[in-house]
């Protein structure tokens, strides 16, 4: 019997190529990001490694052309399982000394494609009754902090976009899914492109590898939850982030973020 099909966006490195590691045994795999040779590399070893069928979609995915032809590819493929909206970064410095066109092209890759490519694989899925979409967002999406003003609010948006489309598909008694999946400090290549020094970030213990996320991920697709956050301190932190009244926690991230931004100021 033929395979599903993941989608994968981002999956030229962390996150991403993770997914697309767990993942070949079970599903064919079309694999999307900016760097060519990085996805050429993945797909050429997984396909020698599990003789699954792996595609790679070159696209800059802050390109709204580009996006509506992942779109397109997405919404005319009929053995389509799972949308993994991951492809991601972060920036540095306030939100007014940071590039426009950076935090333009952050809600273009967090907000417009997920909008767009959830849109279409939706279209396709529940129909069929079938598939997931899984969001990456953030533990940054339960906070708002000082040189991160728009990471944290696209992730935030994440977070409250997948739980409409819980609710909706909930609400019509579709099979189909959607998790919001919520990763603290993950070693990857994220904070190596903003040349941000981890230790300055978080103690050790707070930092997870990016087997720990996916594995949290997968194992929550099978039970159906919204909310995946990986490890227990992260489910800590921002199960009382979320309680705390608005002046209390913006008191507390008034003093968290200030690191941040002098690393930003240093660049
Ligand atoms: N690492 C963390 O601490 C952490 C924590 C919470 C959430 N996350 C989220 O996890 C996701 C994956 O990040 P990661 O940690 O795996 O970082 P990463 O290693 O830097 O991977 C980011 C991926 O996104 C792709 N990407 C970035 N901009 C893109 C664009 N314009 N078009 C297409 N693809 C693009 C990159 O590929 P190309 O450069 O080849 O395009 C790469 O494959 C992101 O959404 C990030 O916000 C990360």
């Amino acid at each position: 019997m033929a395979h599903s099909l993941a989608v994968i966006t981002g999956a030229s490195s962390g996150i991403g190529a993770t997914f697309a590691r767990k993942l070949a045994a079970e599903y064919d795999l079309l694999l999307a990001a900016r760097r060519k040779d990085r996805l050429e590399e993945l797909a050429t070893a997984l396909k020698a490694s599990y003789k699954t069928n792996v595609d790679i979609f070159v696209a800059d995915l802050s390109n709204a052309a580009e996006v509506a032809s992942l779109a397109d590819k997405i919404a005319a493929e009929p053995r389509l399982g799972l949308l993994v909206n991951n492809a991601g970064f972060g920036t540095l410095g306030r939100f007014w000394e940071a590039s426009l066109a950076s935090q333009e092209q952050m809600h273009q890759l967090h907000v417009m494609a997920t909008v767009r490519l959830t849109h279409a694989a939706l279209r396709n899925m529940v129909p069929r009754n079938q598939g997931a979409v899984i969001n990456v967002a953030s533990v940054a999406g339960f906070v708002r902090s000082q040189g991160s003003v728009s990471y944290c609010a696209t992730k935030s948006w994440m977070n409250i976009f997948s739980e409409g489309l819980f609710l909706e598909l909930r609400g019509m008694g579709s099979r189909v899914t959607v998790q919001t999946l919520c990763p603290g400090f993950t070693y990857s290549e994220f904070h190596d492109t903003m040349a941000i020094q981890r230790d300055r970030l978080a103690g050790k213990a707070l930092w997870l590898s990016a087997e720990q996320v996916v594995d949290a991920s997968l194992a929550g697709l099978c039970n159906g939850g919204l909310y995946v956050i990986p490890g227990w301190r992260y489910r800590l932190l921002t199960a009382v982030i979320s309680k705390l009244p608005s002046r209390m926690r913006l008191a507390v991230e008034s003093a968290r973020g200030k690191n941040r931004v002098d690393q930003g100021a240093k660049q």
